[in-house]
């Protein structure tokens, strides 16, 4: 069977990244492979995840390219040489930008924790987008996958789960709550686009 090879842009912890490795190894009906995981830094421990599982990783940091289409360029090669069929951001906290985007329109997807277009943009990621659920007396928050365009968590959404915000809650209790929600819908994220990939060739 084709596999739909996933490349996997990260720059943390790479919990999300895990998830998809865990499915991967458990599930073969969608032939899903992840086949590169890229890191934005050289310190993240979602290196060492997909060390462990044997996966081909590379390291492309920004501040070692003097334009963003040389930084883009350096992702692309790796991307193309992987044969990706679909690029998934998972806490990846560089910007993408042309001429990535074009060649691989429709083909990225990202993962951000909150029911967007709500608590999404440049100033709003990790805790902070829980501290400002908390601060706003939400009753309800979520995660959301959707296509990455030129902004910053502007692109289509592909699909959204809720998650309920208790009075209690702190910035760190809300995001390990979000962050379970998060890893299944990223999943199931992707083996609905690889399936459909499937019907398709
Ligand atoms: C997740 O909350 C994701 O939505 C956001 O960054 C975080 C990454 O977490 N974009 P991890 O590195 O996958 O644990």
């Amino acid at each position: 069977m084709e596999s739909f090879n996933v490349v996997v842009l990260v720059s943390g912890g790479g919990t999300n990244l895990q998830a998809i490795l865990d499915y991967t190894e458990r599930n073969s009906i969608a032939g899903i492979r992840v086949c590169h995981v890229i890191s934005s830094q050289q310190e993240a421990y979602a290196l060492k995840r997909a060390k462990k599982h044997g996966i081909p990783t590379s390291i492309v940091e920004k501040q070692n390219y003097s334009t963003s289409r040389e930084h883009m360029e350096a992702l692309m090669r790796i991307i193309d040489r992987a044969k990706a069929d679909l690029v998934v951001l998972a806490g990846y906290l560089s910007i993408l930008q042309e001429p990535l985007l074009s060649q691989y329109g429709g083909k990225i997807i990202n993962i951000h924790p909150s029911l967007l277009p709500q608590y999404g943009g440049k100033n709003c990621y990790g805790l902070e987008v829980h501290k400002q659920v908390i601060e706003n007396k939400e009753k309800e928050t979520g995660a959301t996958v959707h296509y990455v365009d030129q902004g910053v968590d502007t692109g289509e959404i592909i699909q959204q789960r809720v998650v309920s915000v208790f009075p209690e809650d702190t910035p760190e209790i809300l995001s390990a709550r979000v962050r379970k929600t998060e890893h299944r819908l990223l999943i199931e994220v992707i083996e609905n686009l690889a399936m459909e990939e499937k019907k398709r060739s």
